[in-house]
């Protein structure tokens, strides 16, 4: 049926909103105001406009041409032109919906109850409107190794915590970090001992529990401890967070391991991984060929601020490309971890390589270090890091 070509808020916008902004833009949601409502979306219509034309909301930094998600977000062509319309042809509500029905639905996958809750211990920010990074220690307490095949990380408070990072320390040796700043200068103890299996799961706001596909696992072996580095977002008032992670365990015999490939600044060709003070340098990896055929669940980039674009594909021993990511304008709030929308496989005796830039200068609003100095690897957010961690399977 063709519909009257000026679109009205009930019948055309209100399940676009539904779809693409409300698992975010409502109450207690990590948007910071809430668009479920008629109202809502017309008080803030123009700005509306715009973010969705430039493509700013909803976040998704990867190119979709380049590579195509399983947790892919963002509108389509249409989608943004019906908003456009819409907003220029005076913002019809249309025929209300009858009681009950059009409320905007958060689609939660199929409720499953975790096998293990694992609570950081409570954190009160300062309320100094300052950032915090902080590190947690939460021991797991395992007694014998267990398969994970979903992770679900859940803020304690939306408000504050931005994004956050779970690693798995089977070294025994991480307590102390329990509670500490990235600045705190102890710190740098901490990463002289190498974690196992560091990387764990990236979680920005919006992110919804990751599930591995049938039969694949995550193998965490006894007496492993978490580790949670939380980025808190400032804050004007002290306020407190105590957030959790939720792992939920194979309940089907695991067929395929779930491991984690982390290239890191080791693998950069050009070394070393230093970035002058007002410079922009580029670097660069390559890893491989590898000896195994392999097949990728996941990528996860990871950069600081100075990070401005990064981008990996592989080479397969026949000359074909793979694309895996690409991110043209690096944003630091929005690190997602890319789900392919299928297993993608690199046959044995592919190389993966990755490009990222950065730019050091006095001219970039978003370094961290006023004057520019030069800066190299490190946890703080000051520093600079180049990964790409892959979750694959054999
Ligand atoms: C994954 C979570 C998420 C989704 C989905 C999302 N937003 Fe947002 N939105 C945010 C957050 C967080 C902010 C505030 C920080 C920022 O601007 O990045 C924001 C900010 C905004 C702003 C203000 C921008 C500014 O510069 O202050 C508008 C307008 C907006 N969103 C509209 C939308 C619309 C329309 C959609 C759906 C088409 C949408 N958002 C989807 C999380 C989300």
């Amino acid at each position: 049926m063709i519909r009257a070509q000026i679109p009205t808020y009930t019948a055309d916008i209100q399940p676009i909103f539904a779809l693409h902004c409300s698992t975010c833009h409502q109450p207690g949601g990590v948007g910071p105001f809430s668009l479920l409502t008629y109202q809502d979306v017309v008080k803030r219509s123009k700005f509306i406009a715009k973010v969705t034309q430039i493509r700013y909301m909803p976040p998704f930094p990867a190119d979709r041409q380049f590579q195509h998600y399983a947790n892919e977000r963002g509108l389509s062509e249409s989608e943004i032109n019906t908003i456009q319309s819409w907003v220029k042809g005076g913002m019809a509500e249309g025929e209300k919906p009858k009681a009950g029905m059009g409320k905007a639905q958060v689609e939660s996958s199929e409720p499953r109850k975790p096998d293990l809750i694992l609570k950081m211990k409570p954190y009160t920010v300062h309320g100094d409107g300052r950032e915090d990074f902080r590190y947690f220690h939460v021991p797991m307490n395992l007694s014998e190794d267990v398969w994970v095949d979903a992770i679900e990380f859940v803020p304690g408070n939306r408000k504050l915590v931005h994004h956050s990072r779970l690693m798995v320390d089977s070294t025994g040796t991480m307590a102390g970090i329990d509670g500490i700043a990235e600045d705190d200068p102890h710190l740098r103890d901490f990463q002289k001992t190498p974690l196992a299996d560091e990387f764990m799961y990236g979680w920005v706001p919006g992110n919804d529990r990751v599930t591995f596909p049938v039969g694949a696992a995550k193998r965490i072996r006894a007496g492993s401890d978490l580790i949670l580095n939380v980025h808190y977002a400032p804050s004007a008032k002290a306020d407190q967070d105590q957030s959790e992670v939720r792992l939920y365990f194979a309940k089907v015999p695991v067929a395929r391991v779930v491991k984690t490939l982390s290239l890191t600044e080791n693998n950069v060709t050009n070394q070393p991984f230093q970035l002058p003070a007002n410079t922009r340098p580029a670097f660069y990896m390559n890893y491989g060929p590898i000896p195994d055929t392999i097949r990728l669940l996941s990528v996860m980039p990871h950069m600081h601020r100075l990070g401005r674009s990064m981008k990996a594909f592989a080479i397969t021993p026949d000359g074909d490309a793979i694309n895996l990511i690409s991110i043209a304008d690096w944003d630091y709030n929005w690190q997602l971890t890319y789900f392919f929308r299928q297993m993608l496989v690199l046959p044995k005796g592919s190389t993966i390589i990755a490009e990222a830039h950065y730019d050091n200068t006095d001219q970039n609003p978003l370094n961290p270090n006023h004057p520019a100095r030069t800066v190299g690897y490190g946890w703080n957010s000051t520093d600079e890091m180049m990964n790409l961690v892959f979750y694959y399977v054999k």
